[in-house]
């Protein structure tokens, strides 16, 4: 049975009916036809140096094993057993020669292949290994480093998906020509919230900013009063991509890294050469992004986050630090730590987001509660084609890359996906 959740949302309106963050059926759906058919993000090129090297992560719900095989290449499987289901990796991740299930042995090289069964002649001879390797997800594609997976045999390609957003995710993990690593472990951390209410803010809204941390943003004025007129009041743009993504950052020309030993590092007049004024003096540090459906970043503290759904009321966000290989030790070492303290799992800004979420989540299902839409309409007419960024572009305080994103939700949600046609 399919929903119909046309009128759940209205991206023209700049409506959005509750249900679609705590009805259980919607959730489903979701899993269905959004994350088993979307670039999701999976890990970064870093995390693999040799074969045998893998991380283990989730596809919507489904486990996730993503390994580098002899031949250097990154390869992603479902971490379950063809035999009982058993995962065939338990370690977060690691080097390994082979997965081998612990229930009864069965065992896997570096390309899913089942290698080796215990007892293998008490199967008899029908029994053929070559139909009982994982199951692989058929597309995995890079983008600078960022590994995505996609479920869909006929998706369009990774750089298509991500279309003119590039340019604005460049301006993060293009300022150095010797790309990014990743620094120290992946914090995870669970939040009670749909998983939508995390990347739609981070797709869309600024807005939040002078209210919800006003207080982190005293800690970290150098007067203690915090900058607030000029944060409050920087214009800037909001990207606003037919593909769901959106980003968001205040436009300044003396915009900076917060961090001073990350600010004294950079060359900005080289910056300005690699990637052009208007990308520094906008996307390049302050802001905060989507890659529709679940993952997002925060270039001014390194920050790229997933948002794993468990449920309609709970995710589980799974954070790195991404920053620029030819960093010296120390620098890392203090952007590391700021990443922490902002936007780590007790940071002063990250607190305040996840308090939000699970507040507008915790009554969002009282029944006349969840018959009151929510008013997304901040901005609306201001999307435009504009001179000086790649595709359409709103305002800074807008809800335009929130209608987007709906947009997309909307449609996807409308539309069989590939394993509901015939053949599949
Ligand atoms: Fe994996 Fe039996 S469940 S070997």
């Amino acid at each position: 049975t399919t929903l119909d959740v046309s009128t759940m949302v209205d991206p023209d309106g700049g409506l959005v009916d509750r249900g679609i963050f705590t009805e259980e059926a919607v959730y489903k759906q979701e899993m269905k036809r959004i994350f088993a058919r979307s670039w999701l993000f999976l890990a970064h090129e870093d995390q693999f140096k040799r074969p045998g090297d893998f991380f283990q992560t989730f596809m919507g719900e489904d486990p996730i094993l993503v390994s580098m095989n002899r031949k250097k290449e990154i390869k992603a499987f479902l971490n379950s057993c063809r035999h009982r289901g058993a995962r065939v990796c338990r370690a977060d991740f690691g080097t390994t020669k082979n997965f081998t299930c612990t229930y009864h042995g069965w065992s896997f090289d570096l390309d899913g292949n089942l290698a080796n069964v215990p007892n293998e002649y008490a199967y008899g001879e029908g029994f053929d290994k070559k139909d009982w390797g994982l199951v692989e997800v058929p597309n995995v594609q890079s983008y600078k480093g960022l590994i995505f997976g996609n479920w869909d045999p006929n998706a369009i390609p990774l750089e298509d998906a991500l279309g003119d957003l590039r340019w604005y995710l460049d301006a993060f993990i293009d300022r150095d020509p010797e790309g990014t690593t990743v620094v120290g472990g992946v914090m995870k951390w669970v939040l009670d919230g749909n998983w939508k209410l995390a990347a739609e803010q981070f797709a869309t809204d600024w807005y939040h900013v002078n209210m919800s941390h006003a207080s982190a943003l005293m800690v970290m004025s150098p007067t203690g009063r915090g900058p607030k007129k000029e944060i409050a009041e920087r214009p800037g743009k909001q990207f606003v991509s037919p593909n769901g993504h959106g980003a968001g950052f205040p436009v300044h020309e003396r915009n900076r890294f917060d961090n001073s030993v990350v600010h004294d590092y950079y060359d900005y007049d080289a910056l300005r050469e690699r990637l052009g004024d208007k990308r520094v003096t906008g996307p390049m540090t302050n802001g905060h992004a989507t890659v529709f459906p679940s993952f997002s970043y925060l270039p001014v503290n390194g920050s790229i986050r997933v948002w794993h759904p468990k449920g309609p009321n709970k995710m589980e966000v799974w954070a790195w630090t991404v920053l620029d290989k030819s960093m010296p030790e120390e620098v890392r070492e203090a952007q590391r730590l700021h990443n922490l303290r902002t936007f780590g799992p007790s940071g002063i800004f990250e607190q305040d987001d996840g308090e939000n979420w699970s507040e507008c989540q915790a009554i969002a299902g009282g029944f006349i509660t969840n018959r009151v839409a929510l008013n997304y309409q901040m901005g609306i007419g201001t999307e435009k084609e504009d001179p000086d960024y790649p595709g359409t572009t709103s305002e800074l305080f807008s809800d335009a890359a929130g209608r987007s994103f709906y947009r997309k939700w909307r449609e996807l949600m409308s539309t069989p996906a590939w394993h509901e046609k015939e053949g599949n």
